[in-house]
């Protein structure tokens, strides 16, 4: 992620974030129990949100992590930032009682591996919290996002507008176990169950 990017990041987010972004997080994050693990994190936009739990938050980028420490300051819960990708989560094994994951699949580079080690760090028990956009379910929709990413990418860092993360979910052994829709199918959350056995 790029000095300028990270800079822009919430001046750009504002609008939506103002409206029904935050409505949106607020329900979701109400679903977090215990050791949370957030994923890339970004300028913190969810630390004021999370309610009675302790927070490890991983970000690869040191501007995004510099960024959200105003945030982690003003969070109502401990919050530690720790520079790191999702791919290589550095965590032990069955660390974590809910990972949260917002706006943040569409960028993480090898989203396979970052689901793999997720399943590892989460509680056989646990929960995953999402909030992603993802590929659209009106064809002529879903053609534009993908005519659209190889420009959308580079303008906005690394950001795939046709991933199918909901589906990639099911196929790594999640259980969706609540989902909803958003923006015409454009944004979900789900909530999802950590299948793996104890
Ligand atoms: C669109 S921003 C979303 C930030 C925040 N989660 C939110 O909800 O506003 C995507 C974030 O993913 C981070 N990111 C990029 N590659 C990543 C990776 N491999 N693992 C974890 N986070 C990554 C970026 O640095 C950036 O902060």
């Amino acid at each position: 992620m790029s000095k300028t990017f990270s800079e822009w990041y919430d001046f750009f987010m504002s609008p939506l974030e103002r409206g029904r972004f935050k409505k949106i997080r607020v329900q979701l994050l109400e679903n977090a129990s215990g050791r949370v693990l957030e994923l890339g994190s970004g300028t913190g936009v969810n630390f004021p949100f999370y309610r009675d739990v302790e927070v490890t938050a991983i970000e690869p980028s040191p501007f995004m992590v510099t960024r959200s420490l105003k945030r982690k300051e003003q969070s109502p819960v401990p919050i530690e930032v720790v520079q790191a990708g999702a791919e290589q989560l550095p965590f032990p094994d069955n660390s974590f009682d809910t990972v949260v994951a917002t706006l943040v699949f569409c960028t993480i580079p090898n989203v396979e591996a970052a689901l793999e080690e997720i399943k590892r760090v989460c509680k056989p028990d646990g929960k995953v919290l999402m909030f992603e956009h993802v590929k659209m379910t009106q064809p002529t929709l879903a053609k534009v996002q993908e005519v659209l990413t190889p420009y959308w990418e580079k303008v906005c860092d690394g950001c795939c507008l046709d991933r199918e993360t909901h589906v990639l979910v099911e196929k790594k052994g999640f259980y969706i176990e609540e989902t909803k829709d958003y923006y015409k199918s454009l944004f979900k959350t789900m909530i999802l169950k950590n299948e793996k056995k104890g």
